[in-house]
């Protein structure tokens, strides 16, 4: 299994000091900022886009683990990458075929990021196998939804952990990451299931201690994993 990363939300800070949450949970342990773009059309809620990253870039070396919930992925690529961002997480829902999906894939790489898909709670992991069987097409990272996406603070759903495991065994080298509800207490079936790169919102900034929850997060993905 590929290296555990814990990958912080900054849905979960306070927006008005993003550069100091950054630097609490990076100083904290944490390996990426996870940075939720939400467009108020693929999903009921709007968040930030490219010029908050590259404002956020300037006061961070932290690797920018961008998710895209947005309707139109492609027009982000080239903002994104001139914000700085460095991976690319965009939804497999948001595309409406196979070339598409493909061809942002190419455009986020050839713009220099790496590359995520991202599947929704209804979303089958099989969505992504065409693409992930395929070595020259291949994205750096799956990120299986855990909620609906659009909002921090929802319940983990544990039905989940099927996909993540269908994905594991099928592609032990590949980043999968988790998203929404994790924290200490849903930690250990994501990692059993195989989760790598676990995303933690509320459970990091909503702690007193938030290198505590970093530290246990990655404990607990070191000991079932990698
Ligand atoms: C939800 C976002 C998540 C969110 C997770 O649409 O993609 O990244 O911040 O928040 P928690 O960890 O609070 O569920
Ligand atoms: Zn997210």
């Amino acid at each position: 299994m590929p290296a555990c990363k814990i990958s912080p939300s900054l849905l979960a800070a306070d927006f008005a000091n993003m550069a100091s949450e950054s630097k609490k949970v990076l100083d904290g342990g944490a390996d990426w900022l996870h940075l939720d773009i939400m467009d108020g059309h693929f999903v009921p809620n709007l968040t930030f886009g490219p010029p908050v990253v590259k404002s956020l870039a300037k006061h961070t070396d932290g690797f920018l683990d961008c998710h895209l919930m947005v309707t139109d992925p492609s027009a982000y690529v080239g903002p994104l990458s001139d914000a700085g961002a460095h991976m690319f997480t965009f939804h497999v829902e948001a595309v409406k075929d196979e070339k598409e999906l493909r061809a942002v894939c190419a455009e986020a790489r050839a713009a220099g990021m790496k590359v995520g898909v991202a599947l929704k709670p209804g979303t089958s992991a099989e969505a992504v196998f065409p693409l992930c069987d395929d070595a020259a097409a291949k994205p750096d990272m799956v990120l299986v939804m855990t909620v609906e996406p659009g909002f921090g603070g929802q319940k983990f759903q544990p039905e989940m952990m099927r996909k993540v495991a269908t994905l594991r065994r099928r592609y032990p080298e590949l980043d999968i990451q988790v998203d929404g509800g994790l924290g200490p207490g849903t930690i250990e079936s994501a990692a059993e299931s195989g989760a790598n790169v676990i995303v933690a919102g509320s459970a990091v900034f909503g702690a007193p201690d938030p290198s505590a929850v970093i530290q246990a997060l990655r404990r607990a993905v070191e000991e079932r994993g990698a």
